[in-house]
């Protein structure tokens, strides 16, 4: 498949580029960085910068995608711009380049307010609102087959490959494991349309989305 990664750059980003262009598929990451995040033949990388307008965001959008991936962040320094705004003009993109697959990166209960309060850090707020409404928009806004994969803490060590799905309390997830729920959700159409919360558990994770 030929895929956009909108942020190739990241710890998640980096990581799931790395098994989509293992697993022979043709990657174009994005980051603002001038150096290439891979030297591989079936990687190339665009210049895109999440504050640009509309125009230029579609501009930049290669023809004939097959998916896209959007695994950016601003670390709470820019959400308005970066997590919401420029999350959703990616999805207009998509949408104007005819790519069907969208798949987000967001995170736990982002699209379940209810359960916020007395759980989120009060600093927490603005990005959740950020991410609640730019998955809203996936949802609601668009006509995009959406996959919305909403993991807790991510942690920086290596991963069991297992996990639990539709969790009703927040965890813990090694990054690699979210790395490779994405590339599972790309290639399974029990994700299409999906909104999956997951902490590490004990199921296998092609398994864990075979059975949503
Ligand atoms: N931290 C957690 O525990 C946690 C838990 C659940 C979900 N998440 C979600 O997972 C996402 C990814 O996390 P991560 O740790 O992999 O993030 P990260 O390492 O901080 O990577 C952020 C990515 O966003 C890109 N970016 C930032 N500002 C941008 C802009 N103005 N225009 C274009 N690209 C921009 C960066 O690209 P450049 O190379 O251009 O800087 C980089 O590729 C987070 O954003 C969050 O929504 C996080």
């Amino acid at each position: 498949m030929h895929i956009l990664v909108i942020g190739a750059s990241g710890r998640v980003g980096s990581i799931l580029t790395q098994k989509l262009l293992q697993a022979d598929h043709t990657v174009v990451g994005t980051t603002r960085q001038e150096e290439p995040v891979f030297e591989l033949s079936n990687y190339s990388q665009i210049k895109l910068d999440l504050t640009a307008d509309q125009v230029n965001i579609t501009r930049q959008f290669p023809d004939n995608l097959d998916a896209v991936y959007f695994t950016s962040g601003s670390r709470g320094k820019d959400l308005l711009q970066v997590d919401l705004h420029g999350a959703i003009k990616t999805m207009k993109a998509a949408e104007e380049k005819n790519v069907s697959k969208y798949i987000m990166l967001s995170t736990i209960f982002a699209t379940q307010p209810e359960k916020w309060q007395g759980v989120l850090p009060e600093n927490m707020y603005d990005y959740y609102v950020a991410k609640l409404y730019a998955d809203e928009w996936l949802i609601n806004q668009t006509s995009l087959d959406y996959t919305i994969l909403q993991p807790g803490a991510l942690k920086e060590e290596k991963g069991n490959g297992t996990i639990a799905t539709q969790v009703e309390e927040p965890g813990e997830n090694p990054i690699e494991d979210v790395a490779q729920t994405l590339v599972e959700v790309l290639q399974n159409p029990k994700a299409s349309k999906k909104v999956i919360t997951m902490h590490s558990g004990e199921k296998r994770i092609p398994e864990a989305i075979a059975t949503l």
